[in-house]
């Protein structure tokens, strides 16, 4: 069917395309193996960590900009234990420059409660309980660092999702943006959850863009409502989006 379709051909393209960033360096592995070694446990809550910290700075901040903050943020505070270890003037130290402060002192207040409630949270569920993580945060981490099938939507992935099902409510507004997490989940591939969420991320933020997106060379456009529609009629642009 349309969403098989869809998945298999968007993580082919992300496998040819997928650009090598630091935070995807880190080994995951699959959630819900029955007996996980304590090491496999361990590996996951370390890249879930480092999940996390790409994805905070990420939400407001360009991918090249991003990189360095987070080398040096690694380098300082490699587990979350040297995190929930440091002080708010150190970690805004780190931060400056990267705006939007609240999200640096989420990050340390998260890590401090994560850290004494002993265990990193597995689930986007119980993420979600995590103070300052949010539903993009804990689909992010759920799904890169655990394998979990849930999605994760942006600004980006908003618009890939209005255009590929030709969606024309206001993309600003909270219940348009419900509706596409709903189409979001239907979508999200099943065993490669973390891949396929980066992959409609990228998707939106090079060829899938606002302006001249490139659809000629988008792996999906056979599937793309507002491409056939804008190839077909006079009435709706990919453009409009
Ligand atoms: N934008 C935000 N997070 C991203 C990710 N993990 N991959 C690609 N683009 C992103």
């Amino acid at each position: 069917d349309d969403a098989r379709r869809i998945r298999a051909s968007l993580l082919d393209w992300y496998d040819a395309h997928r650009r090598d960033l630091p935070w995807r360096r880190t080994k995951t592995s699959s959630r819900g193996t029955v007996n996980r070694s304590e090491t496999e446990s361990k590996v996951e809550a370390e890249s879930a960590y480092a999940v996390w910290v790409s994805e905070v700075m990420l939400q407001q901040t360009r991918v090249s900009t991003v990189i360095s903050y987070y080398n040096r943020w690694m380098d300082k505070w490699p587990t979350i234990h040297h995190l929930a270890a440091a002080s708010q003037e150190e970690v805004n130290e780190m931060w400056a420059g990267l705006g939007y402060y609240r999200r640096a002192r989420f990050l340390l207040e998260g890590a401090k409660s994560i850290v004494q409630g002993g265990m990193f949270p597995q689930t986007a569920a119980e993420l979600l309980k995590v103070q300052g993580i949010g539903d993009y945060t804990a689909g992010a981490i759920a799904s890169i660092a655990f394998n979990e099938a849930v999605p994760v939507v942006d600004g980006n992935v908003v618009r890939v999702i209005s255009r590929l099902k030709a969606i024309t409510a206001n993309p600003k507004k909270s219940a348009t943006v419900k509706g596409i997490w709903k189409l979001a989940s239907l979508l999200v591939d099943p065993l490669r959850p973390g891949d396929f969420n980066q992959a409609m991320m990228e998707l939106g933020a090079t060829l899938c863009s606002t302006m001249n997106p490139q659809c000629c060379a988008c792996p999906i456009s056979d599937n793309c409502v507002a491409f056939s529609l804008s190839k077909s009629e006079e009435s709706i642009e990919v453009t409009d989006y």
